[in-house]
């Protein structure tokens, strides 16, 4: 793991906007993308690439991380309707090559295979974005959840449903159930990036990082990954006991390396 700390958000949404564009402008790419609002910044600097310095996104593929189960994709709170408004209707997606999951499939179960079946038939997933919840979860899923899980229905804990509330006009409009790509899925991208801002996180990405590897806290299952990259703001670092190391080999760091 790479952990990076950054001065601000707006630094943290450059250096993650600067790692696609990198896989992007590589070729034919395959992008995870993760809705919540800690990506936004990222999406909005990918957007300005687009408009003002001609990234193109024609040639890419994107997956969503997760879905609710039970909102229409045309649904204004659907994690499909999130990423259309907040990145891609933006850019020049090709159309059908953003992909998420049916949160009104009938069988979920197949759905989630279907799911899985067309990430692996796009070749698998290149660089995939992160968010962290308050409760350590990466996609949906949340504390328990197996270290291998796959593509799967999964219950929202209560935490999750009152931090997401936000989006919604009440508590009670946010699902029970979604659907989420598993820890053993997510952790077959070639290139994780975890971004994470505000003392809110600060906790969730010290037991990621620097916790034990164990289901309590999902996203410590990223430390079994060979290149993930952690961009933190100084807030969501405040908890990390080797702030001092992280930021000391980042800055020794040879400029040819990338992330
Ligand atoms: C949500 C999403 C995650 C996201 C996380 C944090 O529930 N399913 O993909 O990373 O919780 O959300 P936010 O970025 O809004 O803090």
């Amino acid at each position: 793991m790479e952990i990076i700390i950054l001065p601000t958000p707006d630094d943290v949404a450059r250096t993650a906007a600067d790692a696609i564009e990198e896989q992007v402008r590589r070729g034919p790419s395959v992008l995870g993308l993760a809705t919540g609002s800690t990506p936004l910044g990222t999406y909005q600097e990918l957007i300005r690439r687009h408009q003002e310095d001609g990234l193109s996104f024609a040639a890419a593929q994107a997956f969503l991380l997760d879905e609710y189960v039970g909102l229409h994709a045309a649904h204004p709170q659907s994690y499909h309707s999130f990423i259309r408004k907040e990145f891609t209707e933006s850019v020049d997606f090709g159309d059908g090559t953003v992909h998420g999951l049916d949160g009104l499939a009938g069988d979920p179960a197949a759905e989630a295979a279907r799911y899985e079946a067309r990430i692996a038939a796009a070749g698998g997933v290149d660089i995939q974005v992160l968010g962290i919840g308050t409760d350590g979860h990466v996609g949906f899923n949340e504390p328990m959840s197996s270290l291998a899980s796959r593509t799967r229905i999964k219950t929202l804990t209560r935490q999750t449903r009152q931090d997401n509330a936000r989006f919604f006009a009440a508590l009670e409009d946010v699902p029970d159930h979604v659907l989420t790509q598993g820890l053993g899925t997510i952790r077959e991208a070639r290139h994780l990036l975890l971004l994470a801002m505000g003392e809110a996180k600060a906790e969730a990405v010290a037991a990621a990082v620097e916790g034990p590897v164990a289901a309590v806290c999902p996203a410590s299952a990223l430390q079994l990954h060979p290149h993930v990259s952690v961009l933190v703001d100084e807030a969501a670092a405040s908890r990390l006991a080797h702030r001092g190391y992280y930021q000391d080999t980042f800055g020794r760091k040879p400029a040819w390396q990338g992330l």
